[in-house]
């Protein structure tokens, strides 16, 4: 659905050429919940602006849905941004228009005969959970309702694809949970292409399928989200990971007395709920302290992470039986 050759970009600042995107290529498939992580200044808007055409890369070739973007008229970029929705951190509501409104607008744009108009509107509004709020204006709403207009509006126009720009920053944990559970469904039920931008792991975490992770403007690690959230490879993604399991790293690494080995142990899949701990300590005679331990689900494949410290046994063999059930063993002390 999308091709990324190479593609890179500068903005001119006082007379300078300065990068905001390192040449990079990605590749993005058709229904693919895809999730680019950064902090602060990475490139993340840049890159999904360059998505829809509304920023031009400095070279490189760029396809969307199999048009290369390079050569399009001001007609062709019409099209494309009807083909390409897009929702925003802090809405982007007209405030003067009500709740239906809003999600009328790209229709009228597009030319929508009136009764067309109203029953699509009515069924985008009843996809988002709002047919009760169809004549209210933004300020009467709450923070998570704005966002599913904005969402009914970007929908509005059939598109194959949605950019979401740090759609859920705004908003707080539950609020944050129930529109990615929205967007989910829609990835589900219609099939679209999503990319998503964010600082938060727990956002990629709940909803994406494959993520990249940016750092001032380099891509730097790219996978799906199971194995980049429980074995990151770069320093950065470690950090963002860490962030979003809220693991004391000192006390993992040496703040526990009196104890051995400290091993992280990682179940996936169904693995997550074997009952192999108790196994592993009758058949080597270890002991157990657990030192950190969570059980969730990466999208909707169900995980655990049980941060362990050994005592007495035999700690080899015990890895080996770990191992041999499918849990993947990762020696931090
Ligand atoms: N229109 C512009 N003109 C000049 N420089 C820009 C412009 N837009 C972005 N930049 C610069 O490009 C870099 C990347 O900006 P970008 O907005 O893509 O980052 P971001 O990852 O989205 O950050 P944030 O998380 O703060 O939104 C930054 O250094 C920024 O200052
Ligand atoms: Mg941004």
């Amino acid at each position: 659905m999308i091709e990324l050759r190479q593609i890179h970009k500068s903005y001119r600042v006082d007379g300078r050429d300065v990068p905001a995107l390192h040449p990079l290529d990605l590749s993005i498939g058709a229904g693919e919940v895809f999730g680019i992580i950064g902090h602060s200044g990475a490139g993340k808007s840049t890159l999904l602006r360059l998505l829809n055409g509304l920023e031009t890369p400095s070279g490189g070739s760029l396809t969307v849905d199999g048009v290369a973007l390079a050569g399009l008229d001001a007609d062709g970029l019409r099209t494309l941004r009807r083909r390409v929705g897009m929702i925003f951190q802090h809405f982007n509501l007209l405030s003067a228009r009500t709740v239906a409104g809003n999600v009328a607008f790209p229709l009228e744009l597009a030319g929508t005969p009136a009764a067309e108009l109203r029953s699509r509107v009515a069924e985008l509004l009843a996809t988002v959970g709002l047919e009760a709020h169809a004549d209210k204006y933004p300020a009467q709403l709450s923070g998570g309702q704005k966002q599913r207009v904005g969402i009914a509006r970007a929908l509005a126009t059939r598109p194959k694809i949605l950019l979401c720009d740090e759609a859920t920053s705004a908003l707080d944990p539950q609020t944050t949970a129930a529109v990615l559970d929205l967007l989910s469904t829609i990835n589900r039920e219609l099939g679209l292409t999503i990319v998503l931008i964010t600082h938060e792991m727990d956002v990629i975490r709940r909803v994406c399928d494959r993520v990249a992770v940016l750092d001032a403007g380099h891509l730097v690690e790219e996978g799906p989200v199971t194995r980049v959230f429980l074995h990151p490879r770069h320093a950065t993604t470690r950090r963002f990971v860490a962030e979003a399991e809220h693991v004391d790293e000192e006390l993992l690494r040496g703040g526990v007395q009196g104890t051995g080995d400290v091993l992280r142990l990682t179940f996936l899949g169904d693995d997550t709920y074997a009952p192999v701990l108790g196994r592993v300590a009758r058949e080597t005679g270890v002991d157990y302290s657990i030192l950190a331990g969570r059980i969730d689900r990466i999208r909707d494949t169900p995980y655990g992470q049980l941060t362990v410290a050994l005592t007495g046994g035999d700690v080899d063999a015990a890895r080996r039986t770990f191992e041999a059930a499918g849990v993947h063993v990762e020696v931090l002390r």
